[in-house]
């Protein structure tokens, strides 16, 4: 304002700036506190999230010898095969050179699954199915000596996509693309016919 008492046209123009300024900081915070809102909601997990990665229950005793079942957890298809004592066996008659990995030094698994066997106990058998090489879901053929595979094939999983062979625990053949055998997820038993698979020890059921 001029000396004068008089009102410029100057001063009007310097009160609007700062109302302007006042009201743009104004505006800023309130955004800034709406924005906040959502941003921390998605901290939080939601059920969806906890679903995805809750274990999955199969009852095993419900599997004949020579079935598999398959199960989904965390969006990745589990095989779960209750292996017959002669599959075991041709398991451990499996020379070391015809296989990639035979001792699974450089696959995935719990350690009470790094053994020849693959498995916790011999007759069931749970992998993640899908192929090591680029992830297409391997089919079962089980049968030894069948069809398309030749009459020295000892059974196991065939990969359609480019034709990787792994035996009956899951170790790929010698010649597949794939370089590592499947993979073994995290499982436990709780009970004799309960399988659970995503913990690695019975008392952490429940703990999803
Ligand atoms: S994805 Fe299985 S062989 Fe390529």
């Amino acid at each position: 304002m001029a000396d004068n008492g008089v009102t410029t046209e100057e001063d009007v123009d310097s009160s609007r700036r700062k109302f302007l300024l006042t009201a743009t900081v104004g505006v800023g915070a309130v955004g800034a506190v709406f924005a906040a809102v959502p941003f921390i909601a998605s901290w939080k997990p939601s059920e969806r999230a906890r679903a995805l990665g809750a274990p999955a229950k199969v009852d095993v005793s419900k599997l004949e010898p020579g079935q598999m079942t398959q199960v989904t957890w965390r969006k990745q298809q589990i095989f779960v095969v209750r292996r017959t004592p002669e599959m075991v066996a041709k398991l451990q008659q499996l020379g070391d050179a015809v296989l990639k990995d035979p001792e699974s030094k450089s696959s995935e698994q719990p350690e009470y699954a790094k053994n020849e066997i693959r498995s916790r106990t011999p007759e069931i058998l749970v992998v993640v199915g899908n192929c090591t090489h680029l992830g297409c879901l391997p089919k079962p053929r089980f049968e030894a000596g069948a069809g398309e595979l030749g009459a020295d094939w000892p059974g196991g999983f065939f990969c359609p996509c480019h034709g990787s062979k792994f035996d009956m625990a899951g170790r790929v053949f010698e010649g597949s693309p794939a370089s590592v055998n499947l993979r073994v997820p995290p499982y436990a038993f709780t009970d004799e016919r309960t399988l659970v698979i995503g913990i690695d020890d019975a008392s952490q059921e429940g703990v999803a």
